[in-house]
């Protein structure tokens, strides 16, 4: 797939996906979203700051950034999703959103700081949504970016995607950007300096996010999963699918428990913060 058809398909699929990201994830107390009261206490965010949240979403972040800036300050969500830009319209009226790609940001002011959470990885051109973050920011301006661990430390995308490459070959078109293409600190962290960043640093954490037993993981997932994806699923014959959901559910095994059957994943995060 080329970029222009990759960035068409994603954003279809983030059209899709919103309302139902919103739902599944913003209200969770476990899971990887706890990493947005670290993402905004470790990039400093102080109150009359001017914030611009990129990759905004339905707008988590922008919310907990309006309450940490207060009234003095301004927060900007940028997305390139009109129906995830809608999603957080209505649950942010203090905030300004903008319906923007990441890779062609220009805006005519300059922030004091940008964050942007699970979204790096999706842009096919990270080095230039860099570049254009670090124009955008004032001369001591400050940046957080929030990313996913490895497959390995990430086993609810791992043990599904793992067993999907294995039976249906393009389950993920070839040219798409891997998930965990900056999941190592030594990743994201060079891709970030050689963008013009510097004081650059990188923590990991860990969160645990519980799908309940193996059934409800497989079925949340179908549910949940863009249009495209579901249909190689569907289109697989009877035994193949057993197979696949077998395979499934024998990744997921490690961390199932034995008595009451309920998963409890790891999540592992990056949390990076660096100066213009
Ligand atoms: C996993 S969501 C993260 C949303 C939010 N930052 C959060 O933490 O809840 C990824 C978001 O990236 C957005 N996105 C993907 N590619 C983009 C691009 N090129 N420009 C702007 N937004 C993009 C999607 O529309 C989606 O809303």
């Amino acid at each position: 797939m080329d970029t222009a058809g990759y960035k068409k398909a994603n954003m279809e699929a983030w059209n899709e996906l919103a309302p139902r990201y919103h739902r599944r994830w913003v209200n969770r107390v476990d899971g990887p979203l706890q990493s947005t009261t670290s993402l905004i206490r470790d990039v400093g965010v102080a109150e009359g700051d001017a914030v611009l949240d990129v990759a905004c979403g339905t707008g988590l972040v922008t919310k907990m950034l309006v309450s940490a800036v207060g009234d003095a300050g301004l927060v900007v969500g940028a997305d390139a999703s009109t129906s995830a830009i809608r999603i957080a319209k209505r649950g942010n009226r203090r905030a300004l959103f903008v319906n923007a790609d990441a890779e062609n940001l220009a805006f005519a002011r300059k922030f004091d700081v940008i964050t942007c959470q699970y979204a790096l990885f999706f842009f096919p051109d990270a080095p230039r949504a860099l570049r254009g973050m670090r124009r955008s920011l004032k001369a001591s301006g400050r940046m957080g970016i929030v990313v996913h661990g490895g497959r390995d430390r990430v086993p609810y995308y791992g043990a599904i995607l793992d067993a999907a490459a294995k039976y249906i070959p393009d389950y993920i078109p070839e040219g798409t950007p891997q998930l965990d293409r900056y999941s190592t600190k030594d990743k994201l962290g060079a891709e970030v300096r050689s963008a013009g960043f510097s004081e650059v640093s990188v923590r990991r954490r860990t969160f645990r996010y519980s799908p309940g037993t193996f059934e409800s993981y497989w079925r949340d997932y179908l549910r949940y999963v863009a249009r495209p994806i579901r249909s190689k699923i569907d289109a697989l014959g009877r035994a193949r699918r057993r197979e696949l959901v077998e395979e499934v559910r024998r990744n997921a095994e490690p961390y199932t428990d034995g008595d009451s059957g309920v998963i409890t994943f790891p999540w592992q995060v990056l949390i990076l913060t660096a100066m213009r």
